[in-house]
């Protein structure tokens, strides 16, 4: 409960005012049974109409009152609840910006989706509930127990029947039905994954021809949802008879004895009247209340899926004191000492191994190793997307856990193997890399990562408007957009990780050119998976198995290193077979 505390701050008034107006609501409400009695008893049985008008103008009067106090708790506690929502998903939100990938891995983007909608309505619903009925139905209960015992005690303890018989009722429906929410809820989770991954693979899956399979995929989790919702709505609705039976029993048992103290002469009919609705109003917040209670442990499920977002530790974050020493990259010197790396604290196996390197500032270096040889993860180690498990990264002589993330990684520009633009125009998702970019420094990047003459044949050129994740345009071209983002923000250090495998060897070879004139200061750290693309670099990284088990020129490597002559060899081979 605590944790959401914060989300609620700004409606704290209209978390005081609207259970302040139930308490006005309700008395005004309880009061009227007996007021009612009043003109029976007095009134009608008297024959005063001063009596009447009297009592009956207090009645239109206090239901105004009520009207207005219930108008008002409608007002705030919608109030209270909308806006505790909206706040409840912005603080999800903004932690789930705060993610470390280690902590994006051990959620699905379909599970943090339903999080942030799904589940966080649900506990606006319970918000939204507790602010008006939670208070007032066991208010109402007491009330009306108390003025139904004053009425006549006797009488009363039909209600010491009735509540207890009501109560274990719903008790075991409860006890049944709610298991099956619980499941509910799980296989709405299911079919959201479902929908989820389905559209985002929506292309692989009509290519594929898959879309029947989809389809049956999708009917048997919808099925299993329905089904779950059928059985859970069919215990709940069995509340209702049950507490019809038992408030007629009641009548007719208050009626019954009631109609036998009148004719004794110690019960009056108004008194008789009053008294029936207010067993009616006992029963029904028992109901009001059994809801309640249903309704909060439904949301119990979601609640815990909310909490175990926010509860999660960011694990890469900045470190105590580098906020005051505030370190900046101004050379881009790259140091590894004895870095070793393994995804998973308790896995067994090191991706990376014992890794010593010094990459000297505005040094060009090339990373080449077979698939799965942890190329991505050695650079990625760098912008600390990941923490090295042992060892120690260095840039510039400092640990680079002295930096704060925002100085680390605006300086060391990462494009990822599989990156992603957004949708919006051209020049927009160029200026995410920088938004104090002028217009002139976009185009010498577009022009830098060869970018500037594809985005110029489009008929709306920089103003192009691209759709999500950039299905408008080649992976080409958008590899080069990607790439010219990342020289846009400016970086000491650039990493581009197999950024290139789209754009064709001649593209290429002028990315490589401008690089090496426009972005000499500039360390480099290039990923790639042909050696022609590489074999320029000042010095190449041979990766395997998460070892560097080769670094020297294209030169050195051919002659000393066996795995690196294989590749250089295997792709000289495909070369001469393709001519
Ligand atoms: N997020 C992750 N969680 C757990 N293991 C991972 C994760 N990412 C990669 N791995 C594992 O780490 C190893 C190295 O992967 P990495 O992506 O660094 O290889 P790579 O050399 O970049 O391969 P490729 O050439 O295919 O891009 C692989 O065995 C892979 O299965
Ligand atoms: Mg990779």
């Amino acid at each position: 409960m605590k944790k959401y505390f914060p989300f609620f701050r700004k409606y704290r008034k209209a978390l005081l005012l609207a259970p302040a107006l139930v308490v006005i609501d309700v008395i005004c409400e309880i009061v009227q049974p007996e007021l009612m009695s009043e003109i029976v008893d007095n009134g009608v049985m008297h024959k005063s109409m001063t009596s009447i008008l009297h009592t009956g103008g207090l009645m239109v009067g206090l239901s105004l009152v009520a009207i207005a106090a219930n108008v008002g708790n409608i007002y705030f506690s919608s109030h209270a609840s909308v806006g505790f929502a909206a706040e409840l998903r912005k603080g999800l939100f903004n932690k789930i910006q705060e993610f470390s990938f280690s902590n994006l891995d051990k959620f699905s983007s379909a599970s943090l989706t339903t999080r942030v909608t799904n589940d966080v309505n649900i506990i606006q619903e319970v918000v939204m509930m507790s602010l008006r009925l939670l208070i007032r139905a066991p208010l109402m209960l007491l009330f009306a127990a108390v003025i139904a015992i004053r009425i006549n005690a006797s009488l009363a303890s039909i209600i010491g029947i009735a509540i207890p018989v009501l109560a274990v009722s719903i008790y075991f429906i409860l006890r049944r039905g709610l298991p099956f929410f619980e499941k509910m809820q799980q296989r709405l989770d299911k079919v959201n994954g479902v929908i989820q991954e389905n559209l985002v693979n929506v292309r692989v899956v009509k290519s594929f021809v898959r879309e029947d399979f989809e389809k049956k995929k999708f009917g048997y989790t919808n099925d299993e949802l329905k089904e779950m919702a059928v059985r859970a709505s069919g215990m709940v609705v069995l509340i209702m008879p049950v507490m019809q039976l038992v408030m007629n029993v009641s009548i007719v048992a208050i009626v019954w004895f009631g109609g036998n103290k009148i004719m004794s002469g110690t019960l009056q009919v108004g008194q008789l009247m009053s008294f029936i609705t207010y067993i009616t109003q006992i029963l029904m917040s028992l109901m009001m209340l059994s809801m309640t209670i249903m309704t909060f442990s439904r949301a119990e499920a979601s609640s815990e899926r909310i909490l175990e977002v926010l509860n999660t530790e960011v694990d890469i974050v900045d470190s105590p004191g580098a906020k005051e020493k505030n370190l900046l990259i101004k050379k881009g010197k790259v140091e590894f000492r004895n870095v070793c790396f393994k995804y998973h604290p308790d896995g067994a196996e090191y991706v990376l191994k014992n890794i010593n390197l010094i990459v000297q500032p505005g040094e060009n270096i090339a990373i080449i190793g077979s698939t799965g040889s942890s190329k991505s993860t050695l650079v990625e180690l760098i912008p600390r997307l990941y923490d090295v498990s042992s060892g120690q990264i260095l840039i510039d002589d400092a640990d680079i856990r002295d930096f704060t993330l925002l100085n680390l990684r605006t300086s060391v520009s990462l494009v990822l193997q599989q990156n992603e633009l957004f949708s919006g125009t051209i020049k927009q998702n160029l200026k995410w890399g920088n938004v104090n970019a002028t217009d002139n420094e976009i185009i010498a990047a577009a022009k830098d990562a060869q970018a500037h003459d594809f985005i110029m044949s489009f008929p709306e050129q920089y103003e192009t408007v691209l759709g999500q994740s950039g299905v408008n345009i080649s992976g080409g071209q958008k590899q080069r957009l990607c790439i010219a983002r990342a020289i846009l923000s400016k970086p000491a250090i650039l990493i581009l990780d197999d950024s290139t495998s789209a754009v064709d060897t001649a593209t290429e070879a002028k990315i490589r050119a401008s690089f090496s004139e426009h972005l000499k200061d500039v360390t480099t750290l290039v990923i790639g998976q042909r050696v022609s693309s590489i074999q320029a670099a000042d010095r190449i990284i041979v990766l395997d198995n998460g070892e560097i088990i080769g670094l020297g020129s294209h030169d050195e490597l051919v002659k000393s290193n066996a795995v690196y002559r294989e590749i250089y060899e295997s792709q000289q081979l495909q070369k001469e077979t393709a001519l």
